[in-house]
């Protein structure tokens, strides 16, 4: 057979727990342990097919043919697939998003892993639930947590066989509602690949890093015990303790712009009347306004009236990276 092809989708995921930092640049082993929500409503779609009339990998995203170092990226793990099934391809790659790339809406968990569960299927390979985290985490950390489904916690691990995600809770346990407030729709100019390596820069990584663990427990028995009280101050606290690490980086990184501020502003004022909210910031200007989801209609109309919110995304618990062809 000349050609073998596989298309998979895979959604993206919002970290309750932060990775940020990583004790292995090259096989991504992150500084922590880091804890995520699916969301639903935000999908990569990707199909690989094997081509030995093919002279180099040719990667599509989003339609547009890229090169450089993103195609590199995409080859590494394409690269891993070929040498556990001894193939010789090179491969197409057509990789799209239902939503925009590049402004902190971790548009490389979802990509990643709908990556790795395509190639690996596109090449005969069968790989279990671990071994297909653990793939997707070489092309982007947050990416192994999007192999799972719902609810799911990376330990960070030793080395590549005990670094994956599983699910601690499906996507139906607790219907929690991501309202995204877009601040910034351009591309970041600092990635998180460029991001991890400043990590150990800040003098508050190491404090960060030492305090993960009592987060990560409270985090997970917040969930557990669908407590959204708990998880507000947890979640709150994680990520303005990752933005402290970007910060006071050398060079800084701050993501953050006039809307991102008056977003966080509004949720601490709508919580202290009643509306049951809590925010937290990736990589990006955009804040993530996590709710029940009874109160995420409520909480739209009120984000979409912040200045300097351009556009609202609402995404529901996701499930796991599934093949859609297969
Ligand atoms: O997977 P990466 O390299 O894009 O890193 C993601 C880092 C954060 O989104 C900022 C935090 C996280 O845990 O998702």
């Amino acid at each position: 057979m000349s050609t073998r092809k596989a298309t998979a989708v895979s959604c993206s995921n919002i970290a309750f727990i932060k990775y940020w930092g990583n004790r292995d640049q090259i096989e991504r082993l992150p500084a922590n342990d880091s804890l995520s929500m699916n969301l639903a409503a935000l999908t990569t779609t990707t199909t690989v097919e094997f081509d030995r009339a093919l002279t180099a990998d040719v990667v599509m995203i989003g339609g547009r043919a890229i090169t450089g170092p993103g195609r590199d990226r995409v080859s590494h793990v394409l690269d891993r697939v070929r040498a556990w099934r001894g193939l010789a391809a090179y491969a197409r790659v057509d990789s799209r998003n239902n939503f925009p790339s590049g402004a902190g809406l971790a548009s490389s968990a979802s990509a990643f892993a709908a990556l790795a569960l395509a190639a690996s299927a596109a090449a005969g390979l069968q790989l279990d639930e671990v071994q297909l985290s653990r793939l997707a985490r070489f092309g982007s950390g947050s990416a192994c947590r999007s192999v799972p489904g719902g609810y799911v916690e990376w330990t960070a691990g030793e080395d590549d066989r005990s670094s994956y995600a599983q699910s601690i809770a499906p996507a139906d346990y607790w219907d929690l509602h991501d309202v995204i407030a877009l601040i910034d729709l351009s591309h970041k100019s600092i990635g998180s690949t460029q991001g991890h390596a400043l990590a150990d820069t800040s003098p508050l990584q190491a404090a960060r890093v030492a305090t993960v663990p009592d987060r990560l427990v409270r985090a997970r028995q917040a969930i557990l015990n669908r407590d959204f009280a708990a998880l507000t101050e947890v979640v709150e606290q994680d990520s303005l303790m990752m933005h402290a690490v970007m910060i006071t980086s050398s060079p800084p990184l701050l993501y953050w712009q006039p809307g991102t501020l008056a977003v966080l502003h509004a949720v601490t004022e709508w919580r202290a009347a009643g509306l049951p909210c809590c925010a937290t910031i990736d990589a990006g200007p955009n804040v993530h306004v996590i709710c029940p989801a009874e109160a995420a209609p409520e909480v739209e109309r009120r984000v979409r009236a912040v200045a300097g919110v351009r556009q609202v995304l609402v995404a529901a618990p996701g499930g796991p990276a599934t093949l859609i062809n297969a």
